[in-house]
């Protein structure tokens, strides 16, 4: 069943069925500001998202990345054009965020966090300790439920993130940077457990990133965007079969595809520093 969940238009109860998870037709945002000019965020944007796909959103700083997922997340309303998300399963969260700033409660106990979306959903008590306890173990925390935030490090903090959002069991990932604030091991690590979670368990994965290594790592596909203002620039498969490991690397294709892509950024920022290889 498809929906226009999200629109710039009023929703009409009669949308056009569509065959892909999500599709984004002639998206536009506008940031208003008070005697100011608007900032035009996104200009014109399609893009479609296959069930089950992974894809990647990258490009310059500003270029309206953080702006599309937060539309995606029903977060922002767009100043103009549709999304239209294909919904499967009745009763379960269409879709879960995971921010770069672990976006937990500091006086809740990790499992207390892991079982938010749960709790709010009326999930049964022993279901939801349940739920709670697989994926804890699942993203490494066994032993560290009862532990409260301030006690535990940014990787930890992240991977209750990650538990969070995925005990819910959402027909869509939405990932902003999630893994942005960790240091350079940390970050291979949860992209390893990533990659295993999404064999596992076919999710439709919405994933923001300033890196084009990670995103050739994870994605089906990459979307290039261009900044100010925001556009679709080129979309580009990754030929990689899964399952993959982190040994791709080593591919020269992925090396080569690597190059290829950050040719095709580098005279779009204005700053080298602006996209991290
Ligand atoms: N609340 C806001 N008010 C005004 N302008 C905004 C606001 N939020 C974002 N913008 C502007 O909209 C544009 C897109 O911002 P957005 O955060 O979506 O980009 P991004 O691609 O996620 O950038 P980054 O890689 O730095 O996270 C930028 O020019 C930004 O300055
Ligand atoms: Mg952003």
């Amino acid at each position: 069943m498809t929906e226009a969940v999200r629109s710039g238009l009023p929703p009409t109860g009669d949308v056009a069925p569509i065959a892909d998870k999500i599709r984004i037709e002639g998206l536009s945002y506008r940031y208003r500001r008070r005697g100011r000019e608007d900032v035009v965020a996104l200009d014109d944007v399609d893009l479609t998202v296959g069930r089950g796909e992974f894809l990647s959103v990258a490009g310059p700083s500003g270029c309206g990345k953080s702006t599309l997922l937060r539309v995606l997340a029903g977060l922002q309303k767009p100043t103009a054009g549709v999304v239209r998300i294909n919904r499967e399963r009745r009763g379960r969260p269409l879709v879960a965020p995971v921010f770069q700033e672990y976006s937990i409660f500091p006086w809740r106990s990790v499992e207390a966090n892991v079982r938010l979306g749960l709790d709010a959903a009326g999930v049964d008590r022993s279901e939801a300790r349940r739920r709670s306890q697989e994926w804890i173990e699942r993203v490494g925390l066994a032993g560290f439920e009862k532990a409260l935030p301030g006690n535990l490090s940014g990787g930890m903090k992240q991977r209750v993130a990650l538990a969070r959002a995925f005990v819910v069991e959402p027909e869509i990932l939405l990932m902003d940077e999630p893994f942005a604030a960790l240091d350079a091991q940390l970050r291979k690590v949860l992209q390893e457990e990533l990659l295993a979670i999404v064999r596992e368990h076919t999710y439709t994965v919405f994933f923001v990133t300033h890196n084009l290594d990670e995103a050739i790592l994870l994605s089906d596909r990459i979307a290039l965007m261009s900044a100010r203002p925001g556009r679709m620039r080129r979309i580009v498969d990754v030929p990689f079969a899964r399952p993959r490991s982190a040994e791709l690397r080593k591919d020269p294709e992925f090396v080569r595809l690597e190059e290829e892509l950050w040719a095709d950024l580098k005279g779009d920022v204005e700053t080298i520093e602006e996209v991290v290889r």
